[in-house]
């Protein structure tokens, strides 16, 4: 079977994929309540299309903290990627390369961020940040991500503790022992003092930070007081605190309290163009994709993630032309219910 979207390549990859790999990659916390409202979500909202709007040339392409990307849809920071295939982030970055847009490097990858930035010279790339409870740790792969051309530093903030995902549990989920990780969290070593004034520390690195993991007003000016230059609205896929908001849900509250002072992304749950372009409607300057890329990664390595990116970019297009907006800067919140 050829796949022809996203549903398409979960299904591959469900197939491929072995018992505790697939439990890592498509699990989420507790009851999996909000992994599956992340999804929900964009099928409660409609969209408002427009007609007789002149969309003879349409285009995909934006920019995100002054880059340019072909297309609204950035690469979410994913741990584990060898776990998926053997070419595991190497494979991730030559395809967000190829597709013309930034891919973010877990902390707790399996390739070192100067392997990434070997993998693809040139290319735009983001470097997620979990910040140990050794902090050297976290230092030293930071300044090797500076060094090798990392773009900004993106601050994951929703994780003092990782969730209690049950279904890694049930399986006994071990990290594969030939994999080597760059940070390791799984012992769950996480800096749990971490408060907003190490965003302050962040910024010494010279790079914009953009705060990973808010769903709330309160915390989206926080960040904007503490000098966030973005934003992602996110529940880690529904894999932390079981029961909160789905990230659609939260996101116009966090861009009306942002107010234009930050970029505002949002992730989890974007399996469809339409869904991108629901996210745009109520104020996202562009998505993540988590699992989406994953799934292609798992399916056919470094071409199952580009063409995971193509048939995306291809359904934005489409939808955009549908919708009556010839570029992701024309869709405005009238274009959502
Ligand atoms: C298997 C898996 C591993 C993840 N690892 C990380 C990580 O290392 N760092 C991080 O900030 N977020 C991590 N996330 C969260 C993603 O960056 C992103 O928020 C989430 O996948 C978005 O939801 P989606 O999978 O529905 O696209 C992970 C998500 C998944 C599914």
């Amino acid at each position: 079977m050829a796949a022809v979207n996203v549903w398409d390549y979960e299904r591959l990859a469900e197939q491929k994929l072995d018992a505790n790999a697939h439990a890592y990659f498509a699990g989420g916390a507790g009851d999996e309540v909000t992994l599956r409202d992340n999804l929900a979500a964009f099928e409660r909202r409609k969209l408002r299309p427009r007609v007789l709007v002149d969309v003879s040339s349409v285009s995909t392409a934006t920019t995100i903290l002054g880059t340019d990307v072909a297309l609204p849809i950035l690469i979410a920071p994913l741990a584990l990627q060898r776990m998926a295939h053997p070419d595991g982030e190497l494979a991730t970055a030559r395809a967000a390369a190829a597709a013309g847009t930034i891919m973010c490097l877990s902390t707790a990858a399996t390739a070192r961020p100067a392997e990434v930035a070997a993998a693809a010279p040139g290319a735009p790339r983001w470097f997620q940040v979990y910040v140990l409870a050794d902090r050297s740790e976290t230092e030293d792969l930071i300044e090797e991500a500076v060094a090798n051309e990392f773009s900004a530093l993106i601050l994951t903030v929703d994780t003092p503790f990782l969730g209690r995902r049950e279904r890694d549990i049930r399986i006994d989920f071990q990290v594969p022992e030939h994999l080597t990780v760059s940070g390791d969290i799984f012992g769950g070593r996480f800096d749990t003092g971490l408060s907003w004034r190490d965003l302050e520390w962040l910024g010494g690195y010279g790079l914009p930070v953009v705060v990973k993991g808010i769903l709330t007003a309160e915390d989206a000016r926080l960040a904007c007081e503490h000098g966030a230059a973005g934003v992602v609205v996110s529940n880690h896929g529904g894999r932390q605190l079981d029961g909160v908001s789905s990230s659609l849900d939260a996101l116009e509250e966090v861009v009306e309290a942002v107010d234009g002072r930050a970029e505002v992304l949002l992730d989890g749950g974007v399996r469809r163009g339409t869904d991108v372009l629901k996210a745009l409607a109520l104020g996202a300057r562009a998505v993540l994709v988590g699992r989406a890329m994953v799934w292609g990664l798992a399916v056919a390595g470094e071409e199952g993630v580009l063409d995971v990116l193509r048939l995306l970019q291809q359904e934005v297009e489409l939808a955009l032309g549908l919708l009556g907006c010839a570029s992701p800067a024309d869709v405005s919140r009238a274009h959502v219910q």
